[in-house]
């Protein structure tokens, strides 16, 4: 089924300070058909949504570091700092978490994630095999890890093993799944077992998905400068190292190609472990960063578009700098990037054969009054937000649709989260 998005305007991550267009976009076979300007005759098509100069429509979201059934965790151990609210507050409840309670609560995630734009979400926790059926079941994107950390003996070697066999059998899946080694965190998984994970993602060609100094005690505790520590532990030379947070990384140093960071600003401002300096790093021309939320009992939104925003505002205050992170910067780190480093390819940016991961705007609202070819990206990153989406698509495919979830039951989902989450709090 094709269809046509007629006059509508478009915008992505890659025309930074150039204009965006309006155009006529057709939609095919999961994949961005045709692009024509919209003074052009439009193709004819299945479904025509009639834009007249009042839609938009820019890249689906890539939530590049998120836990997403920790939306059953949300709200628990408010303001407090990273390891006392892990340990006393985060690790206990998870202790209760069943391979159901996984599945509703990463369905819960993908409700809000999909009304707020998110097509692709690159989650770290437990139980996959479950998380993979959501993503599958609903038809979205996602990039997989098991969260690997220390515990009883044979706990890494099991989860390791575990993860292969999550590889084996998701990594690549209807296009819709990549799947990646999982280190939680220096501070959880032993040097020694970290060489052995990154022996293996070579071994089977995966990436990795690593929480790096996200705190200042953690950067204290690591006892390597940072840069021998990811060496020592074979991350330079893995297929490719995923870092998020990396608060307490010093852009000073150089970084080999293979080795990518996640933003996530909302996430280190809330639990005060500090701010990563993304002005710097873009600075000196570092353009593998994306964007992602955290949890949702650490942000709390699952909200990638309030999260963009937040990128590009938080370094021009740091800086005192209007310049730093523009809003074409923040679009692309928040869409194409972070599809790039999770091994999604042709996906993040509006151009014909690629593939139709869309997110629909109305621009038919009063923040919008003055908005054009010229100043559209910026309308969006610092006037729009989440609540001026109208559509979430995916492989061509409506997930999310004025309020409706076309592949999902909202009402079972709702239903079966709130009961796992009354079970967990007992
Ligand atoms: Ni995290």
């Amino acid at each position: 089924m094709a269809t046509l998005f007629k006059d509508v305007f478009i915008t992505d991550g890659s025309r930074a300070r150039d204009k965006a267009r309006r155009v006529h976009m057709l939609v095919s076979k999961g994949r961005i058909a045709e692009i024509l300007d919209a003074d052009k005759n439009p193709p004819s098509a299945d479904k025509v949504i009639a834009g007249h100069g009042k839609l938009a429509v820019i890249p689906g979201f890539v939530n590049a570091h998120t836990h997403a059934a920790m939306t059953l965790l949300r709200g628990l151990g408010e303001e407090a700092p990273l390891m006392e609210w892990l340990q006393n507050k985060i690790w206990p409840v998870e202790e209760k978490l069943t391979p159901e309670y996984i599945y509703w609560g990463t369905l819960s995630a993908m409700l809000e994630m999909l009304a707020t734009g998110t097509t692709c979400f690159a989650d770290m926790y437990f139980e996959m095999d479950r998380v993979a059926e959501a993503v599958l079941g609903a038809g979205m994107r996602a990039a997989l890890c098991r969260g690997i950390t220390a515990g009883a003996p044979g706990m890494i070697e099991a989860s390791l093993q575990n993860s292969i066999e999550l590889a084996e059998k998701f990594h690549g899946r209807e296009g819709l799944i990549t799947v990646q080694l999982g280190p939680h965190a220096p501070y959880t998984v032993p040097m020694d077992y970290m060489k052995i994970i990154c022996e293996a993602a070579k071994s089977h060609n995966l990436g990795i998905h690593f929480h790096f100094l996200e705190t200042k005690g953690e950067l204290d505790g690591l006892g390597l400068p940072p840069e021998k520590y990811l060496e020592e532990a074979g991350l330079f030379s893995v297929p490719y190292a995923n870092l998020a947070h990396a608060v307490w990384l010093d852009p000073s140093i150089n970084l080999p190609e293979n080795i990518n960071l996640i933003h996530n600003p909302t996430s280190n401002l809330k639990l005060g472990s500090g701010v990563m300096p993304l002005g710097a790093w873009l600075e000196k021309g570092t353009n593998n960063i994306a964007l992602g939320t955290d949890g949702a009992s650490s942000n709390n939104r699952l909200d990638m578009w309030a999260e963009m925003r937040m990128a590009a505002l938080l370094d021009k205050g740091v800086k005192q700098d209007p310049l730093c992170v523009s809003a074409a910067e923040a679009l692309k780190m928040a869409t194409y990037e972070g599809a790039k480093i999770f091994g999604f390819a042709q996906k993040g940016m509006l151009e014909e054969g690629w593939v139709a991961d869309l997110v629909l705007v109305n621009l038919d609202k009063p923040h919008y009054i003055g908005v054009n070819e010229e100043n559209l990206t910026q309308y969006l990153v610092y006037a729009g937000s989440s609540a001026d989406i109208e559509g979430t698509m995916v492989n061509g495919k409506w997930l999310y649709r004025n309020g409706n979830y076309p592949t999902l039951d909202y009402d079972e989902i709702v239903n079966k989260a709130k009961a796992a989450r009354e079970e967990i709090t007992k």
